[in-house]
Order: structure tokens, then C-alpha cells, then sequence
């Protein structure tokens, strides 16, 4: 019999629970033993719930339950998370989360804890909730050197730029909408800012390129200077605008980023649409991989979190190794990360034909994406560094700026 603990009994909490109950027999099978949820902990009562008789306040109670084989900690945010799965993780339990926060900041400690105790730590649904990708970095794409990772890791942002896109509604109309749906937060900061792929893509670049990436390094930019105008030049060069995650090597440099980027429709990314992630990989033997799926939502991230309960099961007695080494990963600078720029200038008062001119004595040929406003001049630079752009494009009255996916 294998006991599961389940911290915290929220939205994933609670299809952790529904999970392991519906599928049992299944879950059970493959994990080679019967699983079971002994206690679920929250500081709620939950009257009339199936959890209602093995619900706990004290997470003592668990970590000094020898019977109890692993720790899900689905509760989200560093506090109280990283004591508890630290706590178990010393008792001898294995632990399971999905919880992107804990795992960016303290995660290539906790792995070193779960050594220590010859247990385990997975983390699968803490990047793409329900999609499959820690698993298969660490355990499939084992091979090849990745040369890049760029991922749509971040629901909320993604429905928010597909409406505006499908429905040219602006930002702040699209992101009421999506708070009334319940896609996007009340305090809608951490997903509009790219707080949160910014976690995401910390713990992909520190697994694909094996040293710790401190998710303060990261340069992020969130979405809300996206506008409607810039969707309209979209159209018209057969690309869209997605909120990326990106890590990649270039010339030995390894660079870790969020920002909003042009993706022609050549990238499987420019159909991944709404509320839907998608990561894709390239590696220098396989070419491009691409995960897509759910990457968030009660059952598909509870998914995702009790098929590591059946792996931790399906490895007692040792620990899986996973690299990634605690030295710090010093990360190429923006100024230094290199990509073409879709650009937007105001004619302000001036004829086309003298700013164009202007443009081209800042930016050396460029590629014109005329015909949608006639007060500006809007083009797709070469590809050039984040310092070069910034020199490029001094004495000009840029509206707009995007990075081009290459
Ligand atoms: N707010 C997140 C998203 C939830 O929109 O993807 C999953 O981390």
C-alpha cells in the first residue's frame, strides 16, 4: 500500500484527489502497488466533502505518519510549500508539485534533499500543467545538445492575445473579459507581466542546459503594450504575437527570456490558439519536437501530477538523477541576445518617403510592411543584438517594437 498526502486542497488538490479515486485500479497497476490518499491538508473544512474524514489542519500529523510514502504540495507559492516539501522530503518521503515558484527558487535544492534521503522530487506539471515536458527533457531528449526551447507557457496571456487578434478588441477589454471567465486572475499581474512564464522558463533553461538559472536573471516582458494596430501588421505578413518563453545557445552563450514575439505562421507555435501552451524544442540531432496541451486547469495539471506520484512509486528505493547542478548559470544579457525586430515609427508630420529614408540610414535595409497605417512607417529589421536595436533606433519616434521569432 502506498500513501499519499495531499497539501493543500484546492483546484489541483482537489482533482489530485479525484484522480487517484476514479483511476485506481489503473493508477494502482501501474504504479505496482495499491495507492491510496491518506490524508489531504488544508486549512479549510470542506463539510459534506468526500475529504472530509481524512482532511487535516496540522501538517504534523503527516510528517510524522511513517506509513505515508509521498507528499503531493499542490498549494502554490514559495511559503509554506518549500518547509513542508523540504520536511518530507527528510522524513524519507517522496514529493510531487506543481508549484512553479517552489520549484524555480528552491528547486535544485530540494533535488539535492531528495538524494540525501534516497528519495524523490518531481515537479512535472509545474511547466505546461498538464503537457509533458520536464519528463521528456530529462528522460527523452537525453541525446541531443538543445539548441533552443521557445514555449506559449502561460494560458492566461495566450487567450488574452488570441482575442485580440480574433476579435481586435483591445488589451483592457480582452483582460475584463477574461477576468469575468475566470482566465485571468483579479490581480492579473503575475501572467500579464510574464512573472510566471518567467518561473517556467527558469526551470526549462536549468534542466536543458544542466546549471541552476535564478529566475531573477531573466529578462521579462509582459504583454500590455501589445495593441490591436500591432495585430493588424500581423495579418497582413501572415504572422501572430505570442508571449514567449525562450532559452537558447548561441556561440556558447546561453540565453533565458520572456517577451512578446512576431511568429510567422511556418512556426507550429502560430496555431497554438486561446488558452492552450505549447513548448517546443529543438535539439541539434532530433530538429524541432513540440509539446502542446493544457497548461493549466484542475484535472490536466492533476494529471500531470499523479503520474509523478506513480513514477516516485515506480522508483522506491532510489533516486532518479536529474541534472541540474546547483552552479550558476551566468545568462547572456538582452543587449547581446540577437533578433529581428518588427518595428513601428511615427511619420509625425513627415512624408513617408523622408522617414523611410530615415529609417534606412538607422537600420540599412530593412523589409517595409506598408499599406495598413497611413501615419507610419512599419518594418522587420535584420537580425541584429539588443544593443545594436537600441543605437538603431535613437532620434526615431518608434510607437512600437517586437521581437521577431527566427
Ligand atoms: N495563470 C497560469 C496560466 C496558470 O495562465 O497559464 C498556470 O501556471
Amino acid at each position: 500500500m502506498i500513501n499519499v498526502a495531499i497539501l493543500g486542497y484546492g483546484t489541483v488538490g482537489s482533482g489530485v484527489f479525484k484522480i487517484i479515486n476514479e483511476n485506481n485500479s489503473h493508477i494502482s497497476r501501474r504504479a505496482g502497488d495499491d495507492v491510496k490518499v491518506k490524508y489531504v491538508l488544508d486549512l479549510r473544512d470542506f463539510p459534506g466533502d468526500p475529504v472530509e474524514d481524512i482532511l487535516v489542519h496540522d501538517v504534523d500529523i503527516i510528517m510524522n505518519d511513517e506509513t505515508v510514502d509521498v507528499v503531493v504540495e499542490v498549494m502554490g507559492g514559495v511559503e509554506p510549500a518549500y518547509t513542508f516539501v523540504k520536511r518530507a522530503l527528510e522524513a524519507g518521503k517522496s514529493a510531487c508539485t506543481s508549484n512553479k515558484e517552489l520549484v524555480a527558487k528552491h528547486g535544485v535544492e530540494l533535488l539535492q534533499i531528495a538524494r540525501d534521503n534516497n528519495v524523490n522530487f518531481f515537479f512535472e506539471a509545474s511547466v505546461g500543467g498538464g503537457i509533458p515536458i520536464i519528463r521528456p527533457l530529462i528522460e527523452c531528449l537525453t541525446v541531443d545538445h538543445i539548441e533552443e526551447i521557445q514555449g506559449i507557457m502561460n494560458g492566461t496571456t495566450n487567450y488574452i492575445l488570441t482575442k485580440m487578434e480574433d476579435e481586435g478588441a483591445d488589451f483592457d477589454t480582452v483582460l475584463k473579459d477574461a477576468q469575468d471567465k475566470g482566465y485571468a486572475e483579479r490581480n492579473p499581474e503575475a501572467d500579464i507581466e510574464g512573472y510566471d512564464a518567467c518561473r517556467k522558463i527558469a526551470i526549462l533553461t536549468s534542466l536543458a542546459y544542466e546549471k541552476q538559472v535564478d529566475f531573477e536573471d531573466i529578462y521579462t516582458e509582459g504583454i500590455t503594450k501589445i495593441t490591436t494596430a500591432d495585430f493588424d501588421y500581423m495579418k497582413k505578413i501572415g504572422a501572430s504575437i505570442k508571449l514567449l518563453g525562450m532559452a537558447r545557445k548561441d556561440d556558447g552563450v546561453t540565453y533565458s527570456m520572456v517577451a512578446p514575439f512576431v511568429v510567422y505562421n511556418d512556426n507550429p507555435l502560430y496555431n497554438v490558439k486561446d488558452v492552450f501552451n505549447a513548448i517546443l524544442v529543438k535539439g541539434d540531432m532530433l530538429g524541432e519536437v513540440m509539446f502542446y496541451g493544457k497548461g493549466a486547469g484542475s484535472l490536466p495539471t492533476a494529471s500531470a501530477v499523479v503520474s509523478d506520484v506513480v513514477d516516485a512509486v515506480k522508483r522506491q528505493g532510489y533516486t532518479e538523477k536529474i541534472f541540474w547542478n546547483d552552479t550558476k548559470r551566468i545568462l547572456g544579457t538582452v543587449d547581446a541576445f540577437t533578433t529581428p525586430y518588427f518595428v513601428r515609427v511615427g511619420l509625425g508630420g513627415e512624408d513617408a518617403a523622408s522617414v523611410k529614408a530615415a529609417v534606412e540610414s538607422h537600420f540599412g535595409n530593412v523589409e517595409y510592411i506598408d499599406g495598413v497605417k497611413s501615419d507610419e512607417v512599419a518594418f522587420i529589421t535584420k537580425v541584429m543584438s539588443g544593443s545594436e536595436y537600441d543605437k538603431a533606433a535613437e532620434g526615431l519616434n518608434v510607437v512600437s517594437r517586437i521581437r521577431v521569432s527566427k
